[in-house]
């Protein structure tokens, strides 16, 4: 263990965007480690009782900060796989605050094409459909233009595995802290990404209508693209922290809980993804 070498060995990618979302997972790791790529924060080593080695990565928010950030670390080191977490706002009118979304795939929602209009004939909010985004498949060799981008099967069935025991351990502690209206729920989902942080009922309502969204947030898209040009499996896990489609403001708290629920995840899939004995 004391001598892993996290360039070379293989180890599972964690990135979250701000403190509040790594801040717990940094704190969990054993002989933990520090190493700075440009502005960029990697924290290696071994998390959970599965001792995977692990690399915590604050990205900073926003798409290009998750990007750039994404980059490093696989430029740098070796991960098998990206779990990037975090807080969310919901889309999902049945999934309250608490609620983790697993995602299926994740939906760059900035990524829209408007139709032609003449000068004077003003601007229409909804007057918009997807649009296919270029990405360069290592796999194949070119690039391919295409609406999302897939999570990772084996990791989100390892995520959904492990839902149900992580529901019942934590159930008092979750109780106590009365962040959601009812029992909290695991499940998949779709994950919006863009830099936009929505307000609006109706516009949530047409976005969730068009990239058939769960949550937004602003990182996961950027991730799951690189992930998928790179041909490395990517899941994305975040926790609803306010929703204006239940009426829930935001409460940063929950990232914590999210943080908790990936050490577990990260135990499940450590055999297939690297560990160390
Ligand atoms: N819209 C967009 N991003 C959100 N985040 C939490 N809630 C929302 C929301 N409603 C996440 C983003 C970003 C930070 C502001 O929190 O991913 O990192």
């Amino acid at each position: 263990m004391e001598t892993y070498d996290f360039y070379k060995n293989p180890s599972i990618l964690i990135q979250g965007a701000m403190e509040s979302e790594t801040e717990y997972l940094i704190g969990q790791l054993a002989q933990k480690a520090c190493v700075k790529y440009g502005n960029w924060s990697f924290y290696t080593g071994f998390l959970g009782e599965s001792k995977s080695p692990v690399i915590i990565s604050r990205t900073f928010q926003g798409m290009v900060n998750a990007a750039a950030a994404t980059t490093l670390a696989l430029t740098h080191f070796s991960p098998r796989a990206v779990i990037n977490q975090g807080i969310a706002g919901g889309h999902d009118s049945t999934f309250y605050r608490g609620d983790i979304v697993l995602g299926t795939r994740a939906v760059p929602m900035g990524a829209m094409i408007r139709p032609f209009a003449k000068k004077g004939e003003g601007i229409c909010e909804s007057d918009f459909t997807p649009l296919g985004i270029e990405v360069f498949r290592k796999s194949k060799g070119k690039t391919e233009k295409v609406l999302d981008f897939p999570c990772d099967d084996r990791l989100l069935a390892a995520a959904e595995h492990t839902a149900k025991d992580y529901l019942a351990a934590e159930e008092a502690l979750m109780k106590k802290k009365a962040v959601c209206k009812r029992t909290r729920k695991i499940e998949a989902g779709v994950l919006g990404s863009a830099d936009e942080w929505n307000n609006q009922f109706d516009r949530i309502v047409l976005l969730r209508e068009r990239y058939k969204t769960t949550t937004e947030d602003m990182e996961s898209a950027a991730v799951a693209q690189l992930c998928d040009s790179y041909g490395i499996p990517f899941l994305g896990i975040r926790i609803i922290s306010n929703s204006i489609v239940t009426g829930e403001e935001l409460d940063e708290s929950v990232a914590e809980d999210c943080q908790r629920y990936v050490i577990r995840v990260v135990e499940n899939v450590a055999g297939n993804f690297g560990t160390i004995k």
